[in-house]
């Protein structure tokens, strides 16, 4: 079967550093380099690897980040012209987003990035209280948010809308505030996200308690299905078919190509379960990987790009597993048994009865979903269908 192919292009800039982000990114003073340059050797990245990529037409691009809002108009040029010119080809059905922070953003630069073929926007958002905005070090305010939405409805952009839920002193009423202050708009595509934190953070200390936070999850559900979103993935509610075509690349177990620093790829490969790897994430090693990468070394068999996997059996049904499994639609029996076999297909439909009275899944003779319970407790559930050390290929 032919695969989607999506491409995930990172920018490791920002204004400033939120307090709970782990991402890979730095201010632009902070950065050992300037964006031209990270640009410059991004292209030699896409040029270069291009020859080993066997699917060049694109379902989506992805500019993630950090903040790529901040890329100049002649950075996107750039980058679509490298694209275009290493044969990489897109239709007007690719989805093409741009991850933005409120106030980044002007008319002019909207209405030139819908002429490169930007057709969405991920607003990251978050909350539109000010003292949590203050708490978390987000730069922006309400008032940028509230511009930023009223200037993507004005310009009829496709835009998801990220919130961050369960955070230090959030009461059930701030959030419901955020909602109400959302339904002022008509995002797409919202997605709700439980702030996650390492454990020793400073930003857990007053944390909602396990039962609030669940509260709260249950007031954005039945809050964005009362108003016509439907839940297609755990953190993921689209109004009808505006699901993100580059989030269900990643969920159902098709191609994706990362470049930039510490982008993330996985791309299948006959014969094999495919590859996983990642890019470097500093810039230095970045610049020099992507310097003195040899056309001979493909990019997957690359031994210098980092956590370089060529993935086994149960490797693969691991990833498969947790992904289909955060979708709705849950995991299909026919396409598991076409890609593992029926012994491994009937391992995992055992596994699942065998949890089944905990409540967390729900098992039907052809397909296998989380329940409402088992989407909180997700990671719980994941444990179950994880297969590293259970058997070998
Ligand atoms: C990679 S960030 C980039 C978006 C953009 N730079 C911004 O912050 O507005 C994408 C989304 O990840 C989510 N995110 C980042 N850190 C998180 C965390 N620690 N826990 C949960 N969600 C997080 C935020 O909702 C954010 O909008
Ligand atoms: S703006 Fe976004 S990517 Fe940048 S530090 Fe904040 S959360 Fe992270």
């Amino acid at each position: 079967m032919k695969k989607d192919f999506g491409l995930y292009i990172h920018t490791p800039f920002c204004l400033q550093r939120c307090h709970y982000c782990d991402f890979a990114t730095f201010t632009l003073e902070e950065a050992s380099t300037n964006i031209d340059d990270y640009i410059n050797y991004l292209c030699i990245e896409i040029k270069k690897g291009s020859e080993f990529i066997e699917n060049k037409k694109l379902r989506s691009i992805y500019f993630g980040g950090g903040t790529p809002s901040l890329l100049e108009l002649a950075h996107f040029e750039k980058i679509f012209k490298e694209l275009s010119q290493n044969g990489f080809s897109r239709d007007p059905q690719t989805e093409v987003t741009l991850e933005i922070n409120p106030a980044t953003l002007d008319e002019v630069k909207i209405r030139a990035l819908k002429q490169l073929g930007v057709n969405r926007y991920s607003v990251g958002a978050q909350t539109f209280n000010a003292k949590h905005l203050k708490n978390l070090n987000r730069k922006h305010s309400a008032k940028d948010t509230i511009d930023t939405l009223s200037l993507l409805s004005e310009l009829d952009c496709n835009y998801s809308f990220d919130l961050l839920f369960a955070l230090p002193n959030q009461s059930c009423e701030e959030l419901k505030e955020d909602l109400t202050y959302l339904n002022k708009f008509n995002p797409s595509h919202i997605s709700p996200y439980y702030l996650t934190l390492p454990t020793n953070h400073f930003l857990n200390i007053n944390r909602p308690q396990e039962e609030d936070e669940i509260k709260m999850f249950g007031i954005i559900y039945d809050e964005l299905l009362d108003k016509g979103y439907s839940q297609y993935e755990i953190s993921n509610f689209s109004k009808p078919q505006k699901e993100s075509k580059h989030n269900l690349i990643y969920w159902t177990d098709q191609d994706y190509w990362g470049v930039g620093l510490s982008s993330h790829s996985y791309l299948s490969r006959e014969n094999n379960f495919g590859v996983r790897f990642s890019n470097p994430k500093t810039f230095q090693s970045y610049y020099d990987w992507v310097s003195s990468w040899q056309p001979k070394d493909s990019l997957i068999n690359d031994r210098r790009v980092e956590n370089f996997e060529i993935l086994n059996q149960a490797q693969s049904l691991t990833d498969y597993c947790h992904t289909f499994l955060r979708m709705k639609q849950g995991i299909a029996f026919d396409q598991l048994v076409d890609k593992f076999g029926p012994q491994r297909a009937g391992q995992v439909w055992q596994i699942a009865e065998s949890i089944s009275q905990s409540g967390w899944v729900v098992l039907t003779p052809d397909r296998l979903f989380l329940s409402k319970k088992g989407q909180m407790l997700s990671n719980q559930v994941f444990l179950n269908f994880t297969f590293i050390n259970k058997f070998i290929r």
